[in-house]
């Protein structure tokens, strides 16, 4: 079965076509942090602008590089909530039209899902398991467990306020790296000691919070400017890296313990963080750890079209159902099978 799938939530045009929710034949990201690096972050209204301009040119050339042509396409798949309602918007009506035009029923899909099933590609993944999302809008614990042969996904915890990725993208910022501030912390942290004695928030469960840690280091750095002293931001990234990973360490061990799991998945923009992927290699030695492959951490159409391919198999598809009035929406929806989520 041949998936052809549509991410454009935030600042990525992806088109991806997936085959058995496992085989890529093609995963085009044009991405335009570039663009979006002068501003400092995303401006919605750019986003938009860009995607328009790029879908047309990605969707040809993933078809291209898949050898397919659409009457090979079985689904079509495209994420419509969360994200940026514009850049939403742009990618639903692109997918909305090829469906109804070519007579190709249409899948809508939640991006948080779609990071979920990034760790299924071109891996076999043993369930129960906790999975891990660290996105620039996302943090969250959730269980996955196989009931009956239906994949049923459980909100565990949340951040209470800042995302993992906005946080690093935060402090990027704070201390005068360009936009997106992951990959520059990760980089600087190399050089750094750990020299700020964050304490970790006392949350109770899975939930998360980051908030006090930004504005520990904003004060620190702050109170040290005012003295006069210099900053080693290498300190500061490696400071701020090592709590934020001891965090996320800590909340998937306890979750571990507790539902008694053999299998841990890490996705999202921040699960690239080499030293996240490090240190997740202390959890007990019968935890097998899956992190995404480099290109399906950030966002990109396969983890769409593998999360479609799911929702099929679970029959959570109704393909009598009218898509054509489908909406996009930009916050967190509801999980139908899970208020919380
Ligand atoms: O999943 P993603 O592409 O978009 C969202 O759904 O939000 O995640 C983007 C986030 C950004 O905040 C970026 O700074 C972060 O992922 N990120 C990283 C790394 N690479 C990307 N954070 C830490 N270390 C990295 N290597
Ligand atoms: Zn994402």
């Amino acid at each position: 079965m041949k998936i052809l799938a549509f991410e454009t939530s935030c600042d990525e045009t992806s088109v991806a076509v997936v085959e058995n929710g496992k085989n890529v034949l093609s995963n085009i990201i044009s991405s335009q942090i570039d663009i979006h690096k002068e501003y400092g972050g995303v401006v919605p209204e750019i986003a938009s602008r860009h995607h328009i301009e790029n879908i047309l040119p990605v969707f040809e050339e993933a078809m291209e590089k898949a050898e397919c042509r659409l009457k090979d396409i079985d689904y079509i798949a495209v994420t419509n909530t969360p994200g940026l309602i514009g850049s939403l918007l742009v990618g639903l009506m692109f997918a909305k039209s090829l469906s109804y035009a070519n007579e190709i029923p249409l899948i809508p899909i939640n991006h948080i899902e779609g990071h979920i099933f990034s760790n299924f590609i071109e891996n076999d993944v043993n369930l129960p398991a906790v999975s891990l999302i660290v996105s620039g809008g996302h943090t969250d614990l959730y269980y996955i467990n196989n009931e009956n042969g239906k994949i049923k996904i459980e909100l565990m915890g949340e951040t209470l306020d800042d995302a993992v990725g906005e946080v690093y993208d935060k402090i990027a910022r704070i201390l005068n790296l360009p936009y997106p501030g992951g990959p520059e912390i990760e980089r600087l942290s190399v050089g750094g000691e750990k020299i700020l004695k964050i304490k970790k928030p006392n949350i109770e469960g899975y939930n998360f919070s980051f908030s006090g840690i930004k504005t520990y280091i904003t004060n620190y750095i702050n109170n040290e400017s005012m003295k006069g002293n210099k900053i080693s931001k290498e300190n500061v990234a490696k400071s701020f890296q090592e709590i934020i990973v001891q965090i996320l360490y800590d909340k998937v061990l306890k979750a571990v313990n507790e539902k008694k799991v053999n299998t841990v998945l890490v996705a999202g923009g921040v699960s690239a963080n080499k030293r996240l992927r490090e240190k997740f290699k202390e959890l007990p030695e019968n935890i097998k750890i899956n992190f995404p492959k480099m290109e399906y951490c950030t966002d990109n159409g396969a983890m769409i079209g593998a999360a479609a391919y799911y929702k099929l198999k679970n029959k959570e598809y109704d393909i009598k159902e009218n898509k054509y009035n489908l909406d996009a929406k930009s916050t967190k929806e509801k999980h139908k099978d899970n208020p919380k989520m």
